[in-house]
């Protein structure tokens, strides 16, 4: 799309007829995008909780995105090209987490006006989160189940399981370049959670102590992305404990139990507890 503004007799605006609809319209869709708004209740509160809401499953397939493409670049042994599109996955998950501000403090009451109309809908049956922490190496066949109705979703979650994560890709970039990853790590069952490994450890532990910038900055690119995921987390957990206290969710859970149980997972496991031993 071109961007420069046309000269219309002798002063710089932007142009302003189009034969049909408009470039940036085609571009962006955007007359789509502002259909797809339809509350399920008619509290005026609830339009915040929606769009926040579609706006973080947006940033849910962009950074499913950004990761499959790091994994390219990771199979490809360009460890920079894939770092910086690790570094701008990190600023996007800023951006998601920026979004929990408008709704993050709603009192029980607010929530309440419209809660009853979203029926047993949660966000735990999104479908691109899940594939989101499959790219995490948080593998779980059971959470294809709700799915199952869905043969093109099911099917791409059930090819997401066994791919290897973006963190397998990483562990089997540093054993081409000569690091100690063991051969068990990267051929093990790749649809179960991946597990924390001694000797992953003391390899980060190596690049840590070490002076390879390269192996460093993909370190640090990775433990970013495993903070910002934490603090959604946390944010969703504290969220949902002032808006609904320990009810049980929409989706049926235990509600705050069970995002507590959630939370307490730390993705990457070895980048934390490496630093220990630098
Ligand atoms: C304050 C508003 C919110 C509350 C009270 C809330 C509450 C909950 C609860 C109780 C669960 C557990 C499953 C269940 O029983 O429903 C859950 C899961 C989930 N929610 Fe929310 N939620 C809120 C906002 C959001 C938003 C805006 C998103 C964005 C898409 C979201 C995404 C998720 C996801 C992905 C899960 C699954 C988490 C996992 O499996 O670890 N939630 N939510």
């Amino acid at each position: 799309m071109s961007t420069c503004p046309v000269i219309h007799g002798g002063e710089e605006v932007p142009k302003l007829d189009f034969g049909g609809t408009t470039p940036y319209e085609d571009y962006v869709h955007a007359s789509v995008l502002h259909t797809l708004q339809k509350q399920a209740s008619d509290d005026p509160r609830e339009m915040s909780f929606l769009v926040i809401t579609q706006i973080m499953e947006l940033y849910f397939g962009l950074l499913c995105f950004e990761w499959r493409q790091a994994q390219l670049e990771l199979r490809a042994d360009d460890l920079r090209a894939a770092v910086r599109t690790l570094r701008r996955s990190d600023l996007h998950l800023q951006g998601l987490n920026a979004a929990w501000r408008p709704i993050a403090r709603m009192t029980p009451g607010e929530f309440n006006s419209f809660r009853d109309a979203l029926g047993e809908g949660s966000g735990f049956q999104s479908g691109v989160y899940r594939e989101l922490e499959f790219l995490l190496g948080e593998k779980s066949r059971s959470m294809l189940v709700p799915h199952r109705a869905v043969p093109e979703l099911h099917e791409s979650l059930e090819a997401q399981l066994a791919a290897p994560s973006l963190y397998d890709d990483v562990l089997a970039a540093l054993r081409r370049r000569g690091l100690a990853i063991p051969v068990a790590v990267l051929e093990r069952d790749l649809t179960k959670t991946y597990e924390p490994d001694a000797d992953v450890e003391e390899v980060w532990a190596e690049i840590y102590r070490g002076d390879d910038r390269d192996l460093l900055e993909l370190g640090e690119a990775l433990t970013d992305i495993a903070e910002e995921f934490a603090r959604w987390r946390y944010d969703h957990l504290l969220a949902t404990r002032r808006s609904m206290g320990a009810k049980v969710g929409t989706g049926g859970s235990a509600g705050v139990a069970f995002l507590e149980k959630r939370t307490r997972r730390s993705v990457f496991p070895e980048l934390w507890t490496a630093r220990s031993f630098v």
